[in-house]
């Protein structure tokens, strides 16, 4: 895994005799500067607003400015940066995690090595400073992340500087628990990073078998318990779903499973993520734009494992066990056929219809085999279907479950830490769509609906009494447009940051 090299820190004390090459100060849209400004001293706050007044600087969110800084003007450092905040009646804590990462890219672009910021002195509307800090900085290492590993040291993009230290003035009162909410947000992005790493491998070097050994590495490192189901395993276990849509490939479909116990007799949660490492659709072969896209197939199982990564990592006191069916769904002479029927763990026939549809296929055994570790709510994540694109873009990923007070709590989660997740309907009525002339069920749903019918599929493989979220990511998995500081150009982790932030407030 690539490092979180970034180190992030709490400073105390006198902010003058800090280390720093930079202080860190933030301007309201319309020219007004945070109050905290005042700590620089008359002179500079001077300076600051005659800059301001001059218009070199609006606030708008985005924008950054290097002032310098006359010698003996009672701040200890060259320059001071300014960043937008953006309108003060509308900041946000997801303004904060681009804030943090445009403070990386602006340090990185300008040579400075250690920076101190007193964005998260003051409250923000109602944004206390401590959220601001947590924000700011689980931005800033979101926004730091670089994949980079086929790149000759000259092709990378930024071989030059990178920001080795970004430190937080804080108001004293909260010092002590800020070390703690740092530490944490440094965990979890440690996970959103490795699923990163792994959800932007390409196919050829992250097989199913290599994801495997990575599950299996997970184990050695910390108190995770690795299972892998090989095929023979699965054949045994009648998981031909699961099979079926690797029997295609050379290299060979397996079952992941992680369990993490540290919770006692509390119940279990189980997350289920989707893992095609390459998806060509099969037989049904997708058109050749944009095909390459489809090694980021595996986004929800990579999900699970920066989930399964963070919470060991923090060693909460919970149970879950993560769930990642592997597979590689390519044509061949082997490959299934539409037309196919194939039976699945649970006993249910399914009618292959499109073998592009294979997502569901590996779920639903993958579901099944959760179930049986009992666990009292089952989420999972998928790179489902193209239509959850249409229908949501890239802002929000789909929501779909049958427990209204689970669906509710992951949406507010969701909403929080910046990983919004929006809600479609499983009316009953939608099962129609996928009724077979000659098999239990049928694997497409037509083109009205993708996203729900789809689900509805997957419904079919969990207990009606179970609570069970499905969440589609297919429009939020990776990113191409790098709009959003925070969230560079390919994998962008999602999930990870709703799964422990829901485990967080669950402490199931
Ligand atoms: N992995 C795709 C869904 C997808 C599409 C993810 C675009 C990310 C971006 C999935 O396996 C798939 O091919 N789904 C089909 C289903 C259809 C055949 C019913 C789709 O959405 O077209
Ligand atoms: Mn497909
Ligand atoms: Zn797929």
């Amino acid at each position: 895994m690539s490092d979180v090299v970034l180190k992030i820190g709490v400073v105390t004390g006198e902010l003058a005799s800090q280390r720093s090459d930079v202080w860190v100060v933030g301007v309201y849209q319309g020219g007004e500067p945070q109050p905290a400004l005042a700590a620089c001293g008359e002179e500079v706050e001077r300076e600051v607003r005659r800059i301001l007044k001059a218009g070199w600087l609006r606030g708008e969110s985005g924008e950054s400015f290097f002032l310098p800084i006359p010698a003996g003007s009672g701040v200890p450092v060259e320059r001071l940066l300014l960043v937008g905040l953006g309108k003060r009646e509308s900041v946000t804590l997801e303004g904060f995690r681009a804030l943090g990462a445009a403070v990386v890219k602006a340090c990185n672009k300008s040579g400075v090595d250690r920076a101190l910021t007193l964005v998260a002195l003051d409250t923000h509307r109602k944004l206390a400073g401590i959220k601001v800090m947590e924000a700011m900085a689980e931005g800033a290492w979101l926004g730091s992340y670089r994949f980079e590993r086929f790149q000759n040291q000259d092709k990378k993009e930024t071989p030059r500087h990178r920001l080795q230290k970004l430190a937080f003035a804080l108001a004293d009162d909260v010092h002590k628990r800020a070390g703690k909410r740092l530490q944490r947000a440094e965990w979890i992005a440690r996970g959103v990073h490795l699923a990163r790493d792994l959800a932007n491998m390409p196919g050829n070097l992250l097989t199913p078998e290599i994801l495997a050994k990575k599950g299996r590495e997970l184990a050695e490192r910390l108190p995770i318990k690795t299972t892998i189901l090989s095929a023979p395993v699965l054949a045994q276990k009648g998981m031909n779903g699961i099979l079926a849509v690797g029997q295609g490939s050379a290299n060979p479909p397996c079952l992941i499973v992680m369990e993490y116990r540290r919770g006692g007799d509390k119940p279990t949660l189980a997350v289920v993520g989707k893992a095609v490492t390459f998806d060509s659709g099969g037989i049904s072969l997708k058109p050749g734009a944009k095909m390459e896209e489809m090694k980021f197939d595996m986004s929800g199982g990579a999900a699970v494992f920066g989930f399964m990564h963070a919470i060991a990592e923090m060693k909460l006191p919970i149970n879950v066990v993560g769930v990642v069916p592997a597979a590689e769904n390519l044509p061949s002479g082997t490959a299934q056929r539409p037309g196919d029927v194939i039976k699945t763990a649970k006993g249910v026939f399914v009618e292959v219809i499109n073998t592009d549809a294979e997502g569901r296929l590996i779920l639903a055994d993958a579901l099944h085999h959760a179930a049986s570790y009992d666990p009292d709510v089952i989420i999972d994540l998928a790179t489902l279907t193209g239509a959850c694109v249409i229908a949501l873009g890239n802002h929000a990923s789909g929501l779909l479950g049958n427990k209204r007070s689970l669906l509710k709590k992951l949406r507010q989660t969701g909403e929080r830490c910046g990983e919004r997740v929006w809600p479609l309907p499983l009316f009953a009525e939608y099962q129609e769509q996928i009724k077979s002339q000659v098999a239990d069920i049928k694997n497409v749903g037509g083109r009205e609906a993708g996203t729900i019918t789809a689900a509805c599929f997957l419904s079919r493989f969990v207990e009606e009494s179970r609570a069970w979220a499905h969440v589609d990511i297919a429009g939020t998995a990776y990113d191409h447009s790098g709009s959003r500081a925070h969230m560079p150009k390919g994998a962008t982790g999602v999930g990870v940051r709703l799964l422990c932030r829901y485990a967080l407030t669950e402490r199931m």
